[in-house]
């Protein structure tokens, strides 16, 4: 497993990296905010939630049955998974594939969280990976464990969240300007269980770490969110 940083700000020896760790529930916005914070500070962005979608793609590919988990990490341990930027976006290759465009779907991301993630091989190598990236890149990265497991050093720590309700109604609106009618309440009960499953879990649960700052964007647009978070990134001596 290799981490293939193309990006900017590729790091030689010996450079400490400035790395911002973003963690927060599911549809707090996070990955619309770190990648327009990434492009605003020139911070490569790291999707970490999509490498662990990538692991439970080929899981389903490979038609596993998902209570085996010897299987799934034998599946795991075989699989090649780098990392590298086109034009500034994070691709993600699996085993020579571009699996980019199949990770987006509710059947990846409701088994990521309910299995794949919770297995302790599979975060192993995950988090590696991620370190390695971090180590020769100044980035900003987001997910579930960064803050509190994968970069305790970073320079930065934001735990970005949002009540479960404003989630929902942001996902609804995303879904009505697609065209897809959908049912908030349904969303929301979503949401929730989707939090209490990675706040829950054993390995590296969703908290916030002791030294992040809370950012709650019930009440902010996002240019109000990517000011502040930007704001704190130049405090902490990001030099876009
Ligand atoms: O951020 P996301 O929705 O793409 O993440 C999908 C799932 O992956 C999420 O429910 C929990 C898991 N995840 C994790 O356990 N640790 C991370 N650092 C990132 C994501």
């Amino acid at each position: 497993m290799t981490a293939a940083s193309g990006g900017r700000r590729r790091k030689g020896m010996g450079h400490m990296s400035f790395n911002v760790a973003i963690d927060g529930p599911a549809g707090a916005g996070k990955s619309t905010i770190a990648r327009a914070v990434a492009k605003k500070m020139n911070l490569i962005y790291v999707d970490t939630g999509a490498m662990y979608r990538a692991m439970t793609l080929l899981v389903l590919r490979e038609g596993a049955d998902l209570q085996d988990k010897e299987k799934i990490v034998g599946i795991c341990r075989g699989a090649k998974i780098t990392i590298r930027y086109e034009d500034g976006e994070q691709v993600v290759v699996l085993n020579g594939e571009n699996v980019n465009g199949f990770l987006r779907t509710e059947e990846v991301g409701n088994l990521t969280s309910s299995v794949v993630s919770r297995i302790p091989e599979v975060r192993e190598r995950m988090v590696k990976l991620q370190q390695e990236l971090a180590a020769c890149s100044d980035c900003i990265m987001d997910g579930r464990d960064i803050g509190t497991c994968v970069l305790p050093d970073a320079r930065l720590k934001i735990y970005l969240t949002a009540s479960s309700r404003v989630r929902a109604m942001r996902r609804y609106h995303e879904l009505l300007d697609r065209g897809v009618e959908s049912d908030p309440e349904k969303i929301q009960k979503d949401i929730e269980e989707r939090d209490y499953q990675d706040m829950h879990r054993e390995i590296s649960p969703l908290r916030q770490a002791e030294d992040a700052v809370l950012v709650d964007t019930s009440e902010m647009s996002v240019e109000e969110v990517i000011s502040v978070i930007s704001q704190l990134c130049r405090e902490a001596g990001a030099a876009p």
